[in-house]
């Protein structure tokens, strides 16, 4: 059985997370999709939130599991015997950090691939900072993120004050 990893901050998942996770679902036996601490960013939500919304949007997903989780990634899928990073790369701009982080993974699990997959065009822009400034100035972000989790996102922006 081929298990890959999905792995990100998802502060909160967007419809782009939601298309990676979908395409590695179709190429692995199982995907475990690991809500992590990314010490580099300050999250809006926190890690259990996180966990319950993709949770929520993964609910019609038999093959995909959500934990949540913080530690090292290469550590974590040697526990769980996955043989795959699973990463959706938008732009050049994500080229940079995603090689660094893949080569270090590399370093620390010799065992572990990470494949890249590339965005769908429409989401080449999306991010989880784009949808939490738009929802913060109350706009619509009904086509950026899973609609079964848009009232949860928007109600939490909202009593946050963000
Ligand atoms: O969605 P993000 O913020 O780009 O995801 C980055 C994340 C959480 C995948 C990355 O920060 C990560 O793997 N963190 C876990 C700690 C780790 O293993 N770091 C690599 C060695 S320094």
């Amino acid at each position: 059985m081929k298990t890959a990893i999905c792995p990100g901050s998802f502060d909160p998942v967007t419809l782009g997370h939601m298309d990676i996770i979908r395409r590695a679902s179709k190429i692995f036996d199982k995907v475990i999709v690991a809500v992590m601490v990314n010490p580099a960013k300050k999250t809006a939500f926190t890690l259990d939130e996180r966990v319950l919304l993709l949770k929520k949007a993964t609910a019609d997903m038999d093959c995909v599991e959500v934990v949540g989780f913080e530690g090292f990634l290469a550590d974590y899928a040697r526990r769980r015997g996955a043989c795959a990073i699973v990463k959706g790369l938008r732009a050049v701009s994500d080229f940079e950090y995603e090689f660094q982080m893949a080569l270090i993974n590399q370093k620390l699990n010799s065992e572990l691939e990470t494949m890249f997959l590339t965005t769908q065009a429409q989401n080449m822009y999306l991010s989880s900072s784009m949808v939490k400034d738009i929802a913060s100035f109350g706009g619509d972000i009904s086509s950026f993120v899973p609609a079964c989790i848009l009232d949860d996102i928007r109600e939490r922006l909202c009593k946050g004050g963000n």
